[in-house]
């Protein structure tokens, strides 16, 4: 349990999250509800109703990759509450582990249109509501795979890369507004979006070797990234601005010892 004190707490707040329906956007909103803010959750998945019903918060089913539904949702927030101070820009999608030479454009186009067309279209219709309060944080779910290759396929990591470079871009751009910009980037989380590594390392006794390459020897849980997200949202953070943190049990400070092989994860 996080304890809130002055730097910590989000009592009147208000809070966007997307892909909130699931692993690490579902812990996040827990966290954010946690110290107090009042949310306005997203995903297109429909158990976004029950875990805002169990948070007491605001949900609507929503592609985040489309324009008029990021505007809708931070209309949404300003109708809700009047204000919106915290976005955690965090749906996201993997698009199997596909090599660059198998990649469609169509993969291409899916994925970079959810993991970075996405979040800067959050920016650009809630950043005006940002300037205008004097205040706001945007936190990004960027990934390791945005850093090195090996996390993902190319255009997941393209897409991550990419988001890191938005973060820095976009903390520019808001200068002198009040505004921070921030992105977390998480090595491998026990969520939905790797439930099927997870289970299929289970099956067939092999889950020790999940981690393996980490000098944490473990994958992380959706809860130990959301508590970054929570530092970076919350006025401890209050000089944080254009970072990427690595949130990776130390993964990403080494380079493999192996070659992996095309289109495939050595975790
Ligand atoms: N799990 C990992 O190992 C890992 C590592 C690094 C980064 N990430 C990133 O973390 C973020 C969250 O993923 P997760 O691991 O919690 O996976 P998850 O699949 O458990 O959750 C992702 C959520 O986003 C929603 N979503 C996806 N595309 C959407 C869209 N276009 N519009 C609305 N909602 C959408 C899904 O329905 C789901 O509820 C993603 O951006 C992902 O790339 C995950």
């Amino acid at each position: 349990m996080i304890m809130a004190n002055k730097e910590t707490s989000l009592a009147g707040r208000v809070a966007i999250v997307t892909g909130a329906a699931s692993g690490i956007g579902r812990a996040t909103a827990r966290l954010l509800a946690a110290a107090g803010a009042k949310l306005v959750l997203g995903d297109y998945d429909d158990k976004i109703h029950d875990v805002a019903m169990a948070l007491g918060a605001d949900a609507t089913v929503l592609d985040a990759g489309d324009e008029e539904a990021v505007k809708a949702i931070v209309a949404r927030a300003m109708a809700l509450h009047g204000r919106v101070d915290i976005v955690h820009a965090n749906a996201g999608i993997l698009g199997g582990m596909t090599s660059l030479f198998d990649h469609t454009v169509d993969d291409w186009t899916r994925i970079l249109r959810t993991n970075l067309i996405g979040p800067a279209i959050m920016m650009k219709h809630v950043g005006p509501v940002m300037m205008a309060q004097g205040q706001g944080v945007i936190v990004c779910t960027a990934s390791v795979a945005g850093l090195r290759s090996g996390a993902g396929c190319p255009a997941y990591s393209a897409s991550k890369a990419g988001l890191i470079n938005l973060v820095q871009v976009a903390a520019q751009q808001f200068s002198g507004s009040g505004v921070r910009v921030n992105a977390v980037c998480p090595g491998l989380v026990e969520t939905g979006m790797t439930e099927a590594t997870f289970t299929y390392a289970r099956e067939k006794g092999v889950e020790n070797k999940i981690g393996r390459l980490n000098p944490l020897r473990r994958a992380a849980q959706a809860e130990e990234v959301a508590r970054a997200v929570l530092f970076l949202a919350s006025d401890a953070a209050s000089y944080i601005n254009g970072h990427a943190l690595v949130v990776d049990g130390g993964l990403s400070t080494s380079l493999p010892v192996t070659r992996q092989e095309t289109g495939k994860t050595a975790f």
